[in-house]
């Protein structure tokens, strides 16, 4: 007897809705097959709602989150709302109160997508990071005072516990070992300015790796470098682990590696308890409504969700539904160049994934 998962679904805002259709579209062809069921529970949380009702999640949604086996999220982000409000109210909410510690972005380039840097080819571009995902500049430690005075002050820290510390790298060098494939972790960090933050960082990184993970080699990089080393020698990383922020925008140039928002997936991922999967790319409100937008950036999300429920013959079949597609069909992974439309997309992956 296959199993049944109980996902809430929350489109959300601009394309959210319409990448988040062709998700379930896929998860939902290729379930039967591996015995799994799926039962989705849609929420309109967003900024239509918020521009509605003055809410950004109302009271009680988050005890009912807790109760599902997963989430599966669209985009949060509209034009017509101030920036912080939905993300701060919404997602990062979401992340913290159900304690998403790890934010878990795959960086793979796929046979056939035109990679940005020169000469690089999918063996060389294959690596995953574990960005900790609840502390640093993304905790609001801080504040503002005269504001609007030519003597405004603002502060905003960077915070994290050796808790937090600890709980993400156990994380990585865990899963670093169970992907077992160069058994490399890298530190990315700022040692050199951020003497407080990364010193410890990089003193638990140590610890830990000594210790328990003999196996698996320790390297350091800046967070500067980390971004050099990523256009010129992706191939070098495996798992590279690192804090909130710098986890935030080393992504954004991973994504682009691998052929851009279209096709990088994420988890938000509480190895304890619920985790939500999202695509890393904003809500795209240029294309809302359109059927330009490519949707596999939220299928690969969803693929990550079956792997992390525990479904890792479906997350692969999804996968090389997606890489079939990729290889064979699109012209581009660009909004509006794909040569199909959105649906159209979803519709290939999920027959592909069906078979
Ligand atoms: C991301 C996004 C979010 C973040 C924003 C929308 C709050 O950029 O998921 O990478 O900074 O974490
Ligand atoms: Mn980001």
């Amino acid at each position: 007897m296959g199993k049944t998962y109980k996902i809430a679904a929350i489109g959300g805002d601009g394309t959210g809705p319409e990448v988040l259709r062709e998700g379930i579209k896929v998860l939902t062809a290729a379930a039967p097959k591996f015995g799994v069921k799926l039962e989705f529970t849609h929420y309109d949380f967003g900024g239509e709602r918020y521009l509605r009702t003055g809410e950004t999640l109302p009271d009680g949604a988050i005890e009912e989150l807790k109760k599902f086996d997963a989430i599966y999220l669209g985009a949060i982000g509209h034009p017509d709302v101030k920036p912080g409000i939905l993300e701060k109210g919404i997602l990062l909410r979401i992340r913290f109160e159900l304690d998403q510690y790890i934010n878990l972005r795959p960086v793979k380039l796929y046979p056939g997508v035109d990679c940005p840097l020169k000469d690089k080819k999918p063996e060389d571009i294959d690596y995953v990071v574990v960005r900790e995902n609840t502390g640093d500049l993304y905790t609001g430690v801080g504040g503002v005072s005269m504001k609007g005075t030519p003597h405004e002050v603002a502060v905003q820290s960077a915070v994290y516990t050796r808790f937090q510390v600890d709980r993400c790298l156990k994380f990585a060098f865990e899963y670093c070992r169970a992907r077992n494939k160069k058994k490399t972790l890298a530190l990315c960090g700022k040692t050199n300015v951020l003497t407080y933050l990364y010193d410890l960082w990089e003193r638990a990184f140590h610890e830990m790796g000594e210790k328990y993970y003999p196996d698996i080699t320790r390297e350091y990089y800046h967070v500067d470098a980390t971004c050099m080393w990523m256009v010129k020698n992706p191939e070098w990383f495996d798992v590279i682990v690192t804090g909130n922020m710098f986890g935030d925008i080393i992504t954004d140039l991973g994504a682009i590696t691998q052929g851009g928002m279209g096709i990088a997936a994420g988890g938000n991922i509480n190895p304890e308890g619920v985790s939500m999967f999202e695509c890393i790319g904003g809500s795209a409100p240029k294309y809302t409504g359109k059927n330009v937008i490519n949707p596999l950036a939220q299928i690969a999300s969803g693929q990550m969700m079956m792997e992390i429920l525990g479904e890792k013959a479906m997350a692969k079949k999804i996968e090389e539904a997606i890489m079939w597609v990729v290889a064979h069909k699109l012209k581009s992974l660009s909004a509006g160049k794909m040569g199909y439309t959105t649906t159209e997309v979803g519709d290939m992956v999920a027959a592909k994934a069906a078979e």
